[in-house]
């Protein structure tokens, strides 16, 4: 009887963990953003035309350098990835489905931080050629926003 008593409490804690873990990580939005503004010329860039969404996804989930963009924005871009959750709001990382923030990012934004990094925040300097940016652009904006 005793041995059952200690089993079902520690269930119910297991689930109270887990479940605080899980409301700990609901993305936000609308989500607070003051990354600094691409120049203009290079704000109104799109080259996602012609780029290939397919690799654009192999770069988000598994090849970009120095890590896949996944491990902070998230499966699903919600901007909670397993790292994402050491950077707090307002430089967390971008929660790309968020369509009320991301509204005021354009291609030619996406593609300047990518390139660049946003200074003072987790989002680093990718390593990734041009049209390789415009790839996982692509992705992101057709399939998680
Ligand atoms: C180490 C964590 C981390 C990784 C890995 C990462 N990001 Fe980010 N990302 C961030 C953070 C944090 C921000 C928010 C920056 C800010 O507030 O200025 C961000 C913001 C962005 C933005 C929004 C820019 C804007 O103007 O709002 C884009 C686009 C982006 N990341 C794309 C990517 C792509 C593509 C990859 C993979 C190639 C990637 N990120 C990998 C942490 C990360």
């Amino acid at each position: 009887m005793k041995k059952q008593l200690v089993l079902f409490i520690a269930a119910i804690f297991t689930f109270t963990m887990v479940s605080s873990a899980y409301a700990a990580k609901k993305p936000e939005c609308p989500q607070p953003r003051k990354t600094k503004s691409a120049p203009a010329s290079i704000a109104k860039k799109d080259n996602t035309a012609k780029a290939n969404k397919a690799n654009g996804k192999k770069i988000f989930h598994k090849t970009a350098k120095p890590m896949a963009c996944k491990m902070c924005h998230g499966d699903k871009g919600e901007g909670n990835g397993k790292l994402g959750a050491a950077f707090k709001s307002p430089k967390a990382p971008r929660n790309f489905t968020c369509a009320s923030t991301m509204k005021k990012v354009s291609p030619g934004q996406m593609y300047w931080i990518i390139k660049n990094g946003s200074k003072g925040t987790g989002m680093a300097k990718m390593k990734l050629k041009d049209k390789e940016i415009w790839d996982v652009i692509k992705y992101i904006r057709e399939d998680l926003m």
